[in-house]
């Protein structure tokens, strides 16, 4: 596995074969591995990108406190089989064509993720800047992060660029607790009780095919599995997934999703479900 730090020494190693890329900040866990892992069953040649990107934590999150974990990730990703790992620094990716454009995200912006200010500005900029240097034929993200997706797949529709956009599932502890680099931060009490959030996504799902009421189904979830576990909530909206409109009743559309964000000590956590 090579570790490229700068873009001179990337740029030689892609070779005009099947390219995988899968962007990540780093804090890899078992769920960037398996789209690592897609990745190289799919392509000859598979890149990941270790970026802490500073440009897409708003002023509430602590950009510092992201977890780094470099030396682990780089054993795990060679233990799997991975190609190559991009981990340039701010200085490389700024001087090396990344630039601050302005995306036109229209409803995804706004609501759910978007409130977060200048997330997915940052998002797309770091993604359109990767996308553009190593052109890859796919490039694998996960669902857990359903909005950001749909951000994606904007910047590469209005930039028309030739990558397919893969969204593969997203994988979770035994209790349910989608994993994140941000569970590391939650205390062996708090990742028990945030299998919580999975659950309420679950209930919400059946409510809402029995026809009860978002308002409804709301403060239930509240009542029944946030708040005795000390989980706040910031949203529980349910959207069309291909518009990511939100909806009232299921007559609206075929294929629903519920989306989830909470904090638990301090930390935001997010989650989804389609409504089959
Ligand atoms: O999902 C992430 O880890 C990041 O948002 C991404 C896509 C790597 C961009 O920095």
């Amino acid at each position: 596995m090579k570790i490229v730090r700068y873009v001179v020494d990337l740029l030689p190693r892609l070779s005009r074969q099947s390219l995988g890329l899968v962007p990540t900040m780093g804090a890899l866990h078992e769920g960037h591995l398996s789209l690592v892992s897609k990745s190289i069953l799919q392509n000859d040649v598979t890149v990941c990108s270790i970026f802490v990107n500073p440009s897409q934590f708003d002023a509430t999150e602590d950009f510092e406190n992201y977890p780094k974990t470099l030396e682990n990730d780089l054993r795990k990703l060679s233990k799997i089989g991975c190609d190559i790992v991009f981990v340039p620094d701010e200085s490389e990716v700024k001087s090396s064509g990344y630039e601050e454009n302005s995306w036109h995200l229209g409803h995804l912006e706004g609501r759910m993720e978007g409130v977060r200010k200048g997330h997915f500005q940052g998002v797309a900029n770091i993604v359109c800047y990767l996308f553009k240097l190593i052109k890859p034929t796919r490039a694998y993200f996960g669902e857990k992060d359903f909005q950001q997706i749909s951000v994606v797949r904007r910047v590469v529709d209005s930039m028309g660029l030739p990558v397919e956009i893969i969204s593969c599932e997203t994988k979770r502890t035994r209790g349910g607790l989608a994993l994140s680099s941000r569970n590391l931060r939650l205390s062996k009490k708090a990742k028990v009780d945030a299998s919580n959030i999975h659950k309420a996504l679950l209930f919400s799902a059946r409510a809402f095919g029995d026809r009860i009421s978002i308002a409804k189904i709301q403060s239930e979830v509240i009542r029944i599995f946030l708040k005795p576990y000390g989980i706040d909530l910031e949203y529980l909206t349910f959207l069309h997934e291909e518009t990511l409109t939100p909806i009232e009743t299921k007559y609206e559309c075929q294929n629903i999703r519920i989306c989830i964000a909470v904090y638990l000590e301090g930390v935001r956590l997010i989650d989804n479900t389609p409504i089959n």
